[in-house]
Order: C-alpha cells, then sequence, then structure tokens
C-alpha cells in the first residue's frame, strides 16, 4: 500500500532522514576528529545535499511563470442538447478544479506584469476522468499554421548569442506573418497587460466538438467571464511593479483567496453547426478569428470558483500537467490544426518535464481508478496491483457499455483546408480593422499607438519596422500614418493580399 502519509504536514514533527531516521542534530556532518575531512558514511549529510541538487525540474518551454488555486466548476445550465458528457448531465453537478494562470514568453522569474497573453488553464475533476480546458486570455492567437509555433516563441526568447530579449526578433516574425495581427492588437491594446491573474476572462480560442450519443456535435468555443470584469493595468504601472514587485499577480491572488474574497467566473459556450460553419463567411477552424456574438450568442453553462489556496506550490501548482487531449466522451478536439499539435505536444512535454508516470501525481491523478495495461516506468507509485497486464481472459476488465453506439464521426472537411488556413487575405484584417475603428476608443488607441512605436521602435532593423508599419497600414490607413509619425518614419503603403473573393476561402465555402 501506497504510504499516503507522506503528502501530509504534521505540526512537532520528528526530524528525520529521508528514510525516517531521526536525526538529533540538523547541522551535523560527520568527519574525523574537530577538523577533519567529512565522512562518506553520513548519510544524513549527504542525503541533504543530493536531494537539494536535484531539486529542480524543468521549467515549461511556455508559459512558465504562474499562479494556482483550487475550487469548483457548478453546472448552472442544462445543455444536455449539446453533449452527453457526464459532467453536464444535471444541473447542479459540481467538480473540483485546478485552474493555472501563466503569462506565457518569460522564465519561471519573471514579471507578472509583462505585456504578454496569460495562460488560463483548468483542469475539471470529472467522474468519467480529468477534463482539462488549456485556454488563453484572449479569444484569439497569433498562429494558425502549427509548425509556426516554435519559430514565433523563439522570438520572444533569448537571442542566441546576446542572451537578451530582442524587439527585432518579435517584429520580424509578426511582420513576415501577418495573420498574427489580430492577436497582436489585442497584446498591444489596453487589455495586453491584465491586473494580476484572477481579474480576466478565458477563452477556448480553439473550436472544440460537444459530442452527444448517437455522434451527432456542435463546435463549441468556450468563454469563462470573471465577475467584476476584466481589470488592467497602466503600461507605466506595470513596468513600475515590474521592478517593485514582480510577483504582483501570485500575491493578489493569493492575498484575495486568503481573504475569502474568491474569483468567480461564469463559464458560456458559442455553438455552430456543420451547417452553420459551411457558409460562415471565416474558416470555423481559424484560431485568429472570433466568432461575433450577434451570430453566435454567448450561452450560459456554469461557473467556477476559486476557494482554496494551494498547500505547497510545487506539488500542486508546478507539478500540474494540463493537456488539450485530457478530454471526456462528449468533448473532442476540432480538426483545427494547431489544437490538433497541441493534442500531441502536452503529454510529451510532460513526460520530459514531469516524467512518464506525471499522471500519477496528486494533482494531475484522476478521481475515478484508472484501469489499463501502462505499468511501472520512473517514479511508479500507482501500478495497478496485482492486475493483469495484458488484456485476460482469467481476469478480464469490463468495458464502458454506455456508449457502444458512439461513433467518432469527424466533421465534414470542406473545400481547401490547407489552403484555407494558411493563406493571408483581406478577409484577416477585417476583424483587427474593427478592433481599431469600433472596439478602442480614442484614448485606447493613443495608447496602443504609443505602446506598438515604445516596443517597435526598439527594433534596429529599418526594414522590419517598415515592414510591420505596412501591415498595420493595412489594417487602417489612419492607425498606419499615426504609428509612422510616433515612430519617426515616412508612412507606408499596405501589404498586398488577395481580396476576399480571390481567397481560398471564398472558393472553398462558395464554389464547392
Ligand atoms: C503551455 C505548446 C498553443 C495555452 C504549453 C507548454 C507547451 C505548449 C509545450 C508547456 C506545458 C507544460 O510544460 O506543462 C504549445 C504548442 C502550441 C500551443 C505546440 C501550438 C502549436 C497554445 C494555445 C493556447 C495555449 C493556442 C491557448 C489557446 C497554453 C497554456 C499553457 C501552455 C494555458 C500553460 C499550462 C499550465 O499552466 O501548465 N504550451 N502551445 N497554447 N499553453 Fe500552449
Amino acid at each position: 500500500m501506497p504510504a499516503t502519509h507522506v503528502f501530509e504536514t504534521q505540526d512537532g514533527a520528528t526530524y528525520t532522514t529521508s528514510n525516517g531516521a531521526p536525526v538529533a542534530e540538523p547541522y551535523a556532518a560527520g568527519k574525523i576528529g574537530n577538523s577533519g575531512p567529512l565522512l562518506l558514511q553520513d548519510f544524513h549529510h549527504i542525503d541533504l545535499l543530493a536531494h537539494f541538487d536535484r531539486e529542480r525540474i524543468p521549467e515549461r518551454v511556455v508559459h512558465a511563470k504562474g499562479a494556482g488555486a483550487h475550487g469548483y466548476f457548478e453546472v448552472t445550465h442544462d445543455i444536455t442538447d449539446l453533449t452527453c458528457a457526464a459532467l453536464f448531465n444535471k444541473v447542479g453537478n459540481k467538480a473540483r478544479i485546478t485552474i493555472r494562470f501563466s503569462t506565457v514568453g518569460g522564465e519561471s522569474g519573471s514579471a507578472d506584469t509583462a505585456r504578454d497573453p496569460r495562460g488560463f488553464a483548468i483542469k475539471i475533476r470529472t467522474e468519467e476522468g480529468n477534463l482539462d480546458w488549456v485556454f488563453n486570455n484572449t479569444p484569439v492567437f497569433f498562429i494558425r499554421d502549427p509548425a509556426k509555433f516554435p519559430h514565433f516563441i523563439h522570438t520572444q526568447k533569448r537571442d542566441p548569442q546576446t542572451h537578451l530579449k530582442d524587439p527585432d526578433m518579435f517584429w520580424d516574425y509578426l511582420s513576415q506573418n501577418p495573420e498574427s495581427t489580430h492577436q497582436v492588437m489585442i497584446l498591444f491594446g489596453d487589455r495586453g497587460i491584465p491586473d494580476g491573474y484572477h481579474h480576466m476572462h478565458g477563452y477556448s480560442g480553439h473550436t472544440f466538438k460537444f459530442v452527444k450519443e448517437d455522434g451527432s456535435f456542435v463546435y463549441t468555443r468556450i468563454h469563462f467571464r470573471v465577475r467584476g470584469g476584466f481589470k488592467t493595468i497602466p503600461a507605466e504601472k506595470a513596468t513600475e511593479l515590474a521592478g517593485s514587485n514582480p510577483d504582483y499577480g501570485i500575491e493578489a491572488m493569493f492575498n484575495a483567496i486568503e481573504k475569502g474574497d474568491y474569483p468567480t467566473y461564469d463559464v458560456f459556450v458559442q455553438t455552430m453547426t456543420v451547417e452553420q460553419a459551411e457558409k460562415f463567411k471565416w474558416n470555423h477552424l481559424d484560431l485568429t478569428k472570433v466568432w461575433p456574438h450577434g451570430e453566435f450568442p454567448l450561452r450560459p453553462i456554469g461557473k467556477a470558483v476559486l476557494n482554496e489556496n494551494p498547500k505547497n506550490y510545487f506539488a500542486e501548482i508546478e507539478q500540474v500537467a494540463f493537456s488539450p487531449s485530457h478530454v471526456v466522451p462528449g468533448f473532442e478536439a476540432s480538426a483545427d490544426p494547431v489544437l490538433q499539435s497541441r493534442l500531441f505536444s502536452y503529454p510529451d512535454t510532460h513526460r520530459h518535464r514531469l516524467g512518464v508516470n506525471y499522471q500519477q501525481l496528486p494533482v494531475n491523478a484522476p478521481i475515478v481508478p484508472i484501469a489499463n495495461f501502462q505499468r511501472d516506468g520512473a517514479m511508479t507509485f500507482a501500478s495497478q496491483g496485482s492486475r493483469p497486464n495484458y488484456q485476460s481472459s482469467i481476469q478480464p476488465l469490463t468495458y464502458q457499455k454506455k456508449r457502444a453506439n458512439y461513433i467518432h464521426r469527424h466533421e465534414k472537411f470542406i473545400g481547401h483546408a490547407l489552403l484555407d488556413l494558411t493563406e493571408i487575405s483581406e478577409l484577416d484584417f477585417e476583424q483587427p480593422r474593427a478592433l481599431w475603428n469600433k472596439v478602442f476608443d480614442d484614448g485606447a488607441r493613443e495608447r496602443f499607438i504609443k505602446n506598438v512605436a515604445g516596443h517597435l521602435g526598439g527594433a534596429k532593423s529599418a526594414e522590419v519596422k517598415k515592414r510591420q508599419l505596412a501591415v498595420f497600414t493595412t489594417v487602417d490607413k489612419n492607425l498606419g500614418d499615426r504609428l509612422a509619425s510616433a515612430l519617426g518614419i515616412p508612412p507606408v503603403g499596405p501589404i498586398k493580399v488577395k481580396s476576399a473573393s480571390e481567397s481560398w476561402r471564398f472558393k472553398s465555402t462558395l464554389a464547392d
């Protein structure tokens, strides 16, 4: 039987070595005489140092800095017309959750007030296994071709030679990949610096699928809307906090929860049928676009509350392992290629970061028993006892009967899916243009220009500046001209892109 007491703490416990032997003197080091060299036989001393030497595990390659807490998710509205997931089979169902919020680009010691998207990852412990919703605080993302992810991330990490962050790399990438513009405009707008971790919304970004027992499905996008609204910090204040209190976000959330001021989120879904997807102006899998709320209204489904701080940050937050591939029957990934790549990438990095048995760690272990043919491996502490490790007729497992008729039907592919998502066209500039003209007010536009000019102005390459200016000019001429003036360089014309009617999107939906 595993010794569960290793996870507990006791007040006034007797000091011991790691094998549990009591030690009288914590600073003692066995040596020969008063000044002699140390003795290898002093296990207590070697145990202490050897463990200390191995305290670090790899930090997350992205989203390394973060804060997390536990709480619950409660189903508030009936959505049995959308999904057969047991979690949603009754209004009032509750599940324990762990949420981890994070910045993306910086190292684990970097400032919480960086201008960066924020991760918003939720582990929902359901009676059909863990459902992970690994979201961000923005409804769109920079890429829609997954192979671009490592390139894009590297441009926000450190230069291979100088080991410095480099605005030239950052804008060099973005100016060559203008599908990023929508996300870039959100990033350099007010929402680019949320006020800590617990005053922001969360979005699936990706399109997922709610599936019913007969295999029918709808596409969905999920929204967590924080009660009290999305709060942001002015750029100057963020810079000041980065020096005076780089852990501002972690501290604020921990204190809020300790005080009983629990972060609470109302959870909504947008849904889209296959028929609607075929007629939709944009590709329904395009992660750089929002689904307009007028056309696809928010439907309430639940609420989430964070009411418990971790007792041990490392065990409960650093070791938590989220993956978009941790899903339960009734909720599936769509064919969005970025999402499909993520399905591989997260468990892969967990095996590297935490080990092959990462799902056995207490924070990751499902609340339901595991029964399968996976055995052993490094740091196994739950190896399924004496149960056969093969498909045995003598002691067989039972198999889920409930969904015997569950047909795993993939969505219908329409048109030139690959070209559609890869190609840049005028369709890519409509939502950024609406953001600039309709969502931003005068003050927001002013701050946007200042924020971009401050960052892009740091790039040394005139070519990179010009190219990015052309991208913003394609969004809106007035935006381009104002930015040119703030950068102190001549205005430029827009980039050349296909018109909407020449795009593969148009051809694939209207000509097919
Ligand atoms: C973390 C890969 C896109 C949200 C990570 C990690 C990897 C990764 C390797 C580190 C995980 C860990 O060590 O635990 C990728 C790849 C992407 C991608 C390959 C695209 C091809 C996205 C998108 C979103 C997202 C589009 C949101 C919509 C997150 C979050 C975390 C994370 C929230 C932090 C999870 C945590 O708190 O532990 N990603 N990512 N990622 N990613 Fe992504």
